[in-house]
This record gives C-alpha cells, structure tokens and sequence, in this order.
C-alpha cells in the first residue's frame, strides 16, 4: 500500500524502518505533547506491534512512513487505530522529525491519510484527540475538516502532569 501527494509518498511501515522509527520517538522536541522519550525497548515493542498486516478491523495502529518523494528522505511517521464494530472511527496520529515542522507536511500527509480512510477503508468518523497548547497539531486538523467537538479535562498523564485534551471529530461531509 502506497498514498503519494504532490511532496511525499506515505508507505506501510516495513522492517527497515527501524532507524526513522526510532528517530522520532528519541527526537524530545517531536515528543514534547506526547511522552517522555521512551525506553529502547518499549520503542522496539511497539515497532514489532505496527509491523504486522493491518486492515480495518485490527486492533493495532495502521503506522505509514513519509518520504519526501524527490529525495526518499525518511521524515515521519502518521498512522490510525482503527475501533471498526460498532462506530466505525479511526483516531488519527502523526509525528515528523523536528527538523521538518513548519513547511507544510503534517497538513498535506494527513490529508492523504484521512482520504485514504473514508474513501478505500469506509469509515463513517474520523477522531484525534490532542494536548491542549499543541496548535501545530491542532492546526493540522482544522486545515483537513475535523472540527472542535470539546476538550476532555484532566485526561492525560504526560510527564507526570494531568493536561486537558481538545477531541476533534471530522465526518466525510465535513471536507
Ligand atoms: C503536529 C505536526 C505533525 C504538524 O506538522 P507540520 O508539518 O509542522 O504542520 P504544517 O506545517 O502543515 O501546519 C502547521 C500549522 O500550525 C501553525 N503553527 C505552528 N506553530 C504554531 C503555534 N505555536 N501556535 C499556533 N499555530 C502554530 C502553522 O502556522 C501552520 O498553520 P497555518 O498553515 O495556518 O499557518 C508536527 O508539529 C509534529 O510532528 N509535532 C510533534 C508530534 C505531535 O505533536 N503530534 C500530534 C500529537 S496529537
């Protein structure tokens, strides 16, 4: 399975991926809304986790690597858990290597994703959930569709601290 746009190819994580997965999980700037950089070997479990075949009824993450398509230069990672019976909603996630913030690529890979999504996999809603202060994510999202539907207090644990999330939701109607 392969996803291209005008500046990237989005491709399923494959075992040569190790380095660009590892990359972005110790990049601290890239994880500063998500976690503490994690321990080798949980980065290792999880990259075991999203190697395996995926399709719309799994219950692990859909996990597609970004390249830019002039050079094959590895700058991401974007992906989606599926809850297929009975919501048909897959929550979306993306992380790029800090270097490569700001020039547009969250925006233009998650617009692929999420076509890919309604389009070939037929889900009904698409939902992201994300640390509230985290505007370039939140950014992302407003620019593909998903809408605000509330922020969901004290709900998760990052670095020690309770932080609030803002849910979004994005129906195929709302593109
Ligand atoms: C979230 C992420 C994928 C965005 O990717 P990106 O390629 O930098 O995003 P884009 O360049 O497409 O768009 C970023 C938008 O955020 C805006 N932005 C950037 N910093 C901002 C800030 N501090 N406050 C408000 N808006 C900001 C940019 O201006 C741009 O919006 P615009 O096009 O309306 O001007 C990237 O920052 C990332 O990987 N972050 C680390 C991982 C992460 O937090 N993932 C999300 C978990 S929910």
């Amino acid at each position: 399975m392969q996803l291209t746009t005008d500046r990237l190819r989005l491709t399923r994580l494959a075992p040569d991926d190790w380095p660009l997965f590892q990359q972005v999980h110790r990049d601290k700037t890239s994880m500063e809304f998500i976690s503490e950089v994690p321990q080798e070997a949980d980065i290792r479990q999880r990259f075991t986790l999203r190697l395996a075949p995926w399709q719309v009824t799994s219950y692990h993450m859909l996990c597609l690597t970004l390249r830019l398509a002039e050079t094959g230069e590895a700058i991401g990672l974007i992906g989606a858990n599926a809850e297929w019976i009975p919501w048909r909603q897959a929550e979306v996630g993306y992380s790029l290597l800090s270097g490569y913030f700001n020039q547009g690529y969250g925006t233009e890979a998650l617009s692929a994703l999420v076509d890919f999504l309604f389009e070939d996999c037929e889900f009904h809603k698409l939902r992201a959930q994300v640390v509230e202060g985290n505007w370039p994510s939140r950014r992302v999202l407003e620019k593909n569709g998903f809408q605000l539907e509330g922020m969901l207090r004290d709900n998760y644990l990052l670095r020690g601290q309770w932080v609030n999330d803002w849910a979004f939701g994005c129906l195929a109607r709302d593109r």
